[in-house]
């Protein structure tokens, strides 16, 4: 039996970064991971394929429609599908490896299997080859991550009826594809494949998309993917999905009852939300009993059985990579006898559409059901100069603070580049400012982060650009 101080079940972003955090502080540590390569769901099938998608769909419906020829570039691009998947595919093959060369570089020990906990401080690991090894860890981290969560009725083949894996190495450009749930998942891979010229129909159950979504930059979205040709149909829900050859039969209902109505196919994507996965991982050998949303945990990332931990997607709260980061240094800290906390107030969420949406804190709805006065700040891209050189005006910057104190609440932008700005606003709430922090910061001109300066000098109501 090898024995560890700390043993990780699952190699992505949680496992990942908890791994190489406790190897820089010295302890002994194992990474058990059944898939071939390491970096989870989010390096091998999820952010950083998705986004290598998004990148060259972009840049590809840039050539092909308006845009290049407005800037007085004229090309006639010729889609190169399977070069396209190529470059995704070698650039996350690249990314796996510089997790493999992070685990050297820190001492941890990448143990290849599924691992099953087998008792308290006791992890078997299965190999592919179905040998078995066992280890024993003083702490055991569970980080399993999630699967799709299934539809009744809709049967996921990953030929014509597709789960996000599925949808991120299609063999050819789909004709028309269905898009079940107007989620994140369902609004990024949407837009890659119209893009690419497919017919995008978007069916969700309620009647607005993102539901988690501050509710005007949510329409404002919809707005913006509507007219760039995505088809929405809200308030409706998917009861069947029959697949004949090359094309799929969808059967669609009111989601407040009514007459049904069909709906044809030659790909549908489900992405309804994920789960979290607990699959052969023994949680009953310690007497851990999960709940619908993973296994319970306490505000310090313990399970109810000592020496036993949970972070990442397995858990509660958002489903993202650099939330499962922050419980993985935080656990690995706690595991190592220091203080550390997880500031769940101000984890940042983007959707990396076109515009791309970024926001953190609270929407104006979860303020207004908390009954908490509160002013609000707004300015839009029209009247940036930066994104008026280039052509991208659409959306705003909107900061929600204290009517009282002024402390920033919520941030929700919606327009070019703004993953990339709401760092700012992060730093900025977590340091507790206030809107005035951020009107009175000198703001490097010209650059869309103005639009930002300028939403929170709107608090207090001396906008000058608008
Ligand atoms: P995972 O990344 O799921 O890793 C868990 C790992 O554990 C897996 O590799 C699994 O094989 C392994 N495992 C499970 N059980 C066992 C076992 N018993 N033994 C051994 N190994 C096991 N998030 C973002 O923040 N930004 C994005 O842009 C983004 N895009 C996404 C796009 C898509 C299409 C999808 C599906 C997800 C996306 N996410 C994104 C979400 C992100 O991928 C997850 O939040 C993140 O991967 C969670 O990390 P994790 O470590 O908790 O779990
Ligand atoms: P989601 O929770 O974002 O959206 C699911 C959508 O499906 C919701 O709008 C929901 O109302 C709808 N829905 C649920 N049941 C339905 C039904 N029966 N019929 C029609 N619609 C239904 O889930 P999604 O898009 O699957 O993504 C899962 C998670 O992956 C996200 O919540 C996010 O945490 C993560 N992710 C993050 C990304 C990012 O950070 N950019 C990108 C992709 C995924």
């Amino acid at each position: 039996m090898s024995a560890y101080d700390v043993v990780i079940i699952g190699g992505g972003p949680g496992g990942y970064n908890a791994a190489i955090r406790a190897g820089q502080l010295g302890l002994k540590v194992a990474c058990v991971e059944g898939r071939e390569t390491l970096g989870g769901t989010c390096l091998n099938v999820g952010c950083m394929p998705s986004k290598a998608l998004l990148h060259a769909s972009e840049l590809y419906e840039a050539a092909a429609g308006k845009e290049f020829a407005n800037l007085g570039i004229e090309v006639k691009p010729l889609l190169n599908l399977s070069q396209m998947m190529k470059q995704k595919a070698e650039s996350v093959d690249a990314l796996t490896k510089g997790i493999e060369f992070l685990f050297r570089k820190n001492k941890v020990d990448w143990i290849k299997g599924w691992g099953r906990i087998d008792g308290v401080g006791r992890v078997m690991v299965t190999a592919a080859d179905g040998s078995q090894l066992e280890l024993s860890a003083k702490d055991i981290i569970i980080a399993t991550g999630s699967e799709p969560t299934p539809l009744p009725g809709v049967t996921i083949d990953n030929q014509r009826i597709l789960d996000s894996t599925g949808a991120l190495s299609l063999p050819e450009v789909p004709k028309h594809l269905v898009v079940i749930g107007a989620g994140v998942i369902g609004l990024e891979l949407g837009s890659v494949w119209r893009r690419l010229g497919s017919e995008v129909t978007v069916v969700e159950y309620l009647d607005r998309i993102c539901p988690g979504l501050d509710l005007e930059t949510g329409k404002t979205l919809q707005r913006s993917l509507s007219k760039q040709g995505m088809a929405f149909k809200l308030g409706s829900k998917v009861t069947s999905a029959v697949v004949d050859g090359k094309s799929v039969s969808l059967t669609l209902e009111p989601a407040a009852g009514g007459a049904a109505e069909s709906l044809q196919a030659d790909y549908v994507l489900v992405a309804i939300g994920r789960r979290p996965y607990i699959e052969g991982l023994g949680l009953e050998s310690v007497g851990l009993a999960p709940n619908q949303r993973g296994i319970v945990e306490n505000e310090h990332l313990k399970t109810s059985v000592g020496g036993v931990w949970v972070i990442g997607d397995v858990t509660s709260g958002l489903m993202l990579a650099h939330k499962a980061e922050e419980e993985a240094i935080a656990c690995i800290e706690r595991i190592a006898g220091h203080a550390a906390e997880v500031n769940y107030e101000v984890i940042p969420s983007v959707i990396y559409t076109k515009p791309e949406v970024a926001s953190a804190g609270k929407t104006e709805e979860q303020l207004r059901a908390e009954g908490r006065a509160y002013k609000v700040g707004k300015f839009p891209f029209t009247a940036n100069s930066r994104a008026k050189i280039n052509h991208e005006t659409e959306g705003f910057a909107k900061v929600l603070a204290d009517e009282r104190t002024d402390e920033i609440l919520g941030v929700h932008l919606i327009g070019p580049s703004v993953s990339e700005m709401i760092g700012e606003y992060c730093v900025a709430m977590e340091f507790a400012a206030s809107s005035a922090d951020i009107a009175l910061i000198c703001h490097p001109h010209p650059t869309r982060s103005e639009a930002l300066r300028q939403a929170a000098m709107a608090v207090e109501g001396w906008t000058m650009q608008a």
